[in-house]
């Protein structure tokens, strides 16, 4: 797909981190943007920044993407791109022993079920809403009418200790990937997956200076995070490049996570 000022774009999680860096990156390609995130204040603001749309949308809800794609729709016309960046990261042992009092706990059953419902129905749901869309309009030059950029993570495939409902929505994600682009492929709709290692966002900042640096240590090369605007070029390489389909593709500098 040629990325120009012709093509529009929904990027879910735009208000921060990945999902920023992928808004800012196609506004500067000419691309329209609309920025879904339940964070106004950030989303306002980066939109306001690049000259995109800001949709105060909740990936969990029905009725809210429903609201955000029918404004970003009148505002921008249909995408024919979607980046679904929007995620949590809640974490804690499946079950396990409190370090100080001994008391056995298990991992409560409505944080996995949180987890569960924003990365992995949250991604799905925008992803069948998006294409339902993209295949009211015409398709380009090439055949082709859309394409959809979700975000797992290498956690899908090398889950740390704590990360049971994380590591079980990135491997959905990554699990869905083939089935969707198949059920896309009549509609001229590619479906790719990205697995980022570790990047530098918000999600990470709350970690001291050491652990970030144990982390770094622990990448083969480069030995640093990765950068947003990697992520970024990525996901922009993978919307220009139409051989590219129902794939999903580590982004992580080699890195093998281990156990903790
Ligand atoms: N940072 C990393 O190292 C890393 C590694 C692998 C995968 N990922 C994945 O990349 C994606 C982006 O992460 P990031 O590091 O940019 O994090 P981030 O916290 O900077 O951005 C995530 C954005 O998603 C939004 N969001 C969360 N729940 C939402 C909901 N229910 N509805 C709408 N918006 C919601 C947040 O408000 C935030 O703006 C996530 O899916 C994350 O799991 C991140």
């Amino acid at each position: 797909m040629k990325l120009d000022s012709q093509i529009s774009a929904v990027v879910t999680g735009g208000a921060s981190g990945l999902g920023e860096a992928t808004a800012r990156a196609l506004r500067a390609a000419g691309v329209k943007v609309a920025i879904f995130d339940f964070n106004s204040e950030q989303g306002e603001a980066v939109a306001a920044d690049i000259g995109a749309t800001f949709c105060q949308v909740d990936v969990t809800s029905d009725d809210s993407v429903d609201a955000g794609l029918a404004k970003a729709r009148a505002t921008q016309g249909q995408e024919r791109i979607l980046v679904n960046c929007a995620g949590i990261v809640m974490g804690a042992k499946t079950a396990g022993r409190d370090r100080k009092t001994g008391e056995i706990r298990h991992f409560p059953i409505d944080t996995f079920a949180k987890v569960i419902a924003v990365n992995l129905v949250g991604s799905f749901r925008c992803l069948a809403k998006s294409a339902a869309g993209m295949m009211t309009v015409e398709p380009l030059d090439d055949g082709e009418r859309g394409v959809v950029v979700n975000t797992a993570s290498v956690a899908a495939v090398e889950g740390q200790v704590g990360q049971a409902a994380y590591s079980a929505s990135k491997a959905g994600i990554v699990g869905l990937t083939l089935p969707a682009a198949r059920d896309l492929a009549d509609e001229g709709i590619r479906v790719l997956s990205i697995l980022p290692g570790i990047m530098e966002t918000a999600m990470m900042a709350g970690m001291s200076e050491a652990v970030r640096d144990g982390l770094a240590a622990s990448v083969n090369f480069p030995k640093r995070l990765g950068a947003p605007a990697e992520y970024a070029s990525l996901v922009l390489e993978l919307c220009r490049n139409g051989y590219m389909n129902g794939e999903a593709i580590r982004l992580d500098g080699a890195i093998r996570m281990q156990p903790r």
